[in-house]
């Protein structure tokens, strides 16, 4: 599956996104390194807090399927937004504890062009697990 596939699939999953408090549909395509993709979407809550993001959904269906750290190649994510959408900070320290520095994430905006970074350009500095 190329950057582009990835980013259509991530288009199309946005659909499935419960959104009816913000109004803003996210989705996720996780690719995993035996070619799998597997969909996010965010999912809302009248509680907000119990709000969970389109990328979390799609990692933490992918560690309920089985897959295990080190498994993750890359992350699209497309939101209907100017800019590029980045993975919010949660995610991002959720992405850290099952990726590798040169997992690929492919921000997209509205018109699908793409940004890819490592999660290490991502997350320089990020909090992983301390020698002590
Ligand atoms: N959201 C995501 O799903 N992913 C992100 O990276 C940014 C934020 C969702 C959470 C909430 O449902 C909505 O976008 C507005 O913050």
């Amino acid at each position: 599956m190329n950057q582009q596939q990835l980013v259509e699939r991530a288009r199309q999953v946005k659909e499935n996104a419960y959104s009816p408090y913000s109004n803003f549909r996210v989705g996720a395509a996780l690719l995993m390194k035996d070619g799998t993709v597997i969909n996010g979407v965010n999912v809302e809550n009248v509680s907000f807090g119990a709000t969970n993001c389109a990328e979390r959904t799609a990692i933490y269906t992918a560690i309920a399927q089985g897959y295990k750290k080190g498994d993750f190649e890359a992350v699209a994510v497309s939101g209907d937004t100017v800019d590029f959408l980045p993975p919010c900070s949660i995610c991002r320290q959720v992405l850290v504890e099952f990726g590798d520095p040169d997992f690929k994430v492919l921000m997209t905006n509205g018109e699908a062009e793409i940004k890819e970074v490592t999660l290490d350009e991502l997350v320089p500095f990020a909090f992983t697990e301390l020698e002590m």
